[in-house]
Order: structure tokens, then C-alpha cells, then sequence
């Protein structure tokens, strides 16, 4: 596996394996690889002549600077993990190289990134727009591959795709969890053995959720009242959305395509854990 860390470089590397028609998959990351990632890697790998894995801790879509700071930096293990997955390229650049001068561009797909963790993580969208449209512009891969654990990602990548007319296909490949039902997440590391424990029941109570048989409304309170009834665990939001638009429901029959979207704050630091549920 080649790391490579310019631009310049990376797109050498491609246009000499496009010359010889093989088809590029690219796997967007911010490193702290985990099973999750792994999934997606082998996934394109299978998928794609060559795969390039971007490890870049993009710094536009952290609107806590804390976060970003105390976000896990593990660029070692993580390319001894691209190798094992098969992985042919990590692009792994600096910031100065991404961004010699601030990114001034401004993204906006209502409702898809001013919902949810767009309306409480404000330029957090804008940012991830920003970065992931660089690195389709760089790499022109054919296929992109995005973990569902950040459903609402995806549908503002989408979104970004078919506005700017990217020839990208986007491939989402589902949450990889626990054996325990805890979605796999790099910011797992660093939740304390205590928090790991109490973290699954999220996941458990939105399980159940699926057959309370309860209306949506009453199904937002039921989850939000079981989360919050366990020591450590606080819902910021819990919403009931369109699985495409992501805009609010109220009746199950509005859509045929409904999930619920949650974050949770886990634990004293706290940590922010993100997890969704499919209802149709
Ligand atoms: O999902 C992530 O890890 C990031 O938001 C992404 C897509 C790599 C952009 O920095």
C-alpha cells in the first residue's frame, strides 16, 4: 500500500491507473479506523481496481474546537489496517495541503443539513461539503463509500452530488455495531468502561421501539423517557424523519421511507453518540 501525501502525488498515481482503465472507489475517513471503516474498505476493495482510503481530521466541520482536539489520532494502526483490507492508496495530507487558504465556499441543502445535527453542530455540514467535494474533485473516483452510522450525512452528500452534477456513485454500507447493539464509532475510544456499559441500551431502547405500536409523536416521547430514565445517558434530540428529505413526520403513513435519528450525550465528559433506526 502506497501513503501518499500531496495532491500532486495522489493524482499522478490515479491518472497513470485510470490510463489503464481500472475503475477508483474512494473511502472518505478522519482516521481512528475501527471495524466500521474496515467494512467500507474491503467493501470498495471488492468493488474497484484500486482503493484510496483518505485519512484527513477535517477541521471545517468541527464547530467545538474541543472535539476536534480531543479527537483520536492513530495514522499508524490505522494503515496497518488499510493494508489488511486490501487497500491500494492512503491519502493521508496535511491541512496546509487541503486547505492553503480558508475554504470560502458555502454549501446549503435544506432541509437535509439544517435538521438534526445541522441545527445544533452549526457549518458542521458546510464543512464535511466542503472537504468531501475536494476529495471527489481530486481523486474523481467512480464510487464513494460513506457508513450509515451518519445517516444524515449521506443524504446532504447526496444531496451536494446531484447539485453539483458529480459523476460520483455513493454507496451507503450499514452501521457496523457491537456484538452488545453499539454502533461502532471512533469516538467510542473515548468513552470510559463505565460508559461503554450504558451506552448499548440506545441502541436496545430504539429496538424496541419498533413494536411499542405507539403513534410517532408518542414513540419520540416513549424513546426520549426510556433513554433519559438511564443514569449517564441524556437525549439531545431524538427526531422521527423522511429517509430522504429528513423532514419531520407526524403520521406513520407520510412516508415509505421513515427513520429516527437520535444523539445522545453519554457519561460526565460527556460524549456525543449519534445512532439511528429504521421504521420502513
Ligand atoms: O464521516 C466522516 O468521517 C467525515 O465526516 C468525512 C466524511 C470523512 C469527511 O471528513
Amino acid at each position: 500500500m502506497q501513503v501518499i501525501k500531496t495532491i500532486a502525488q495522489l493524482q499522478y498515481a490515479l491518472l497513470t491507473e485510470r490510463a489503464k482503465g481500472k475503475t477508483i472507489g474512494l473511502v472518505p475517513t478522519m482516521g481512528a479506523l475501527h471495524e466500521g471503516h474496515a467494512s467500507l474498505v474491503r467493501r470498495s476493495v471488492a468493488e474497484n481496481d484500486v482503493t484510496v482510503v483518505s485519512i484527513f481530521l477535517n477541521p471545517t466541520q468541527f464547530n467545538d474546537p474541543k472535539d476536534l482536539e480531543r479527537y483520536p489520532r492513530t495514522l499508524e494502526s490505522d494503515c496497518d489496517i488499510l493494508r489488511e483490507c486490501g487497500a491500494q492508496i492512503a491519502f493521508a495530507p496535511s491541512v496546509k495541503e487541503i486547505y492553503p487558504e480558508p475554504d470560502t465556499r458555502y454549501f446549503s441543502y435544506p432541509p437535509t443539513d439544517t435538521v438534526m445535527e445541522g441545527a445544533r453542530r452549526p457549518g458542521h455540514f458546510n464543512g464535511v461539503c466542503q472537504i468531501v467535494s475536494k476529495l471527489f474533485l481530486i481523486t474523481d473516483p467512480d464510487k464513494a463509500y460513506f457508513g450509515e452510522k451518519d445517516y444524515q450525512q449521506i443524504a446532504v452528500i447526496r444531496r451536494m452530488v446531484e447539485a453539483l452534477q458529480f459523476r460520483v456513485q455513493i454507496v451507503p454500507c450499514p452501521v457496523i455495531r457491537e456484538p452488545n447493539g453499539l454502533a461502532m464509532s471512533s469516538r467510542n475510544s473515548l468513552l470510559t468502561p463505565e460508559e461503554r456499559a450504558i451506552a448499548p441500551h440506545i441502541y436496545r431502547i430504539l429496538s424496541e421501539s419498533l413494536t411499542a405500536n405507539k403513534s410517532v409523536s408518542e414513540t419520540q416521547d416513549w424513546v426520549t423517557r426510556q433513554i433519559n430514565a438511564i443514569p449517564g445517558l441524556e437525549v439531545e434530540y431524538y427526531s422521527i424523519v423522511d429517509g430522504d428529505t429528513l423532514a419531520d413526520i407526524s403520521d406513520w403513513e407520510q412516508s415509505s421511507s421513515i427513520v429516527g435519528c437520535i444523539t445522545v450525550y453519554c457519561g460526565n465528559t460527556p460524549i456525543r453518540l449519534i445512532d439511528h433506526i429504521r421504521y420502513k
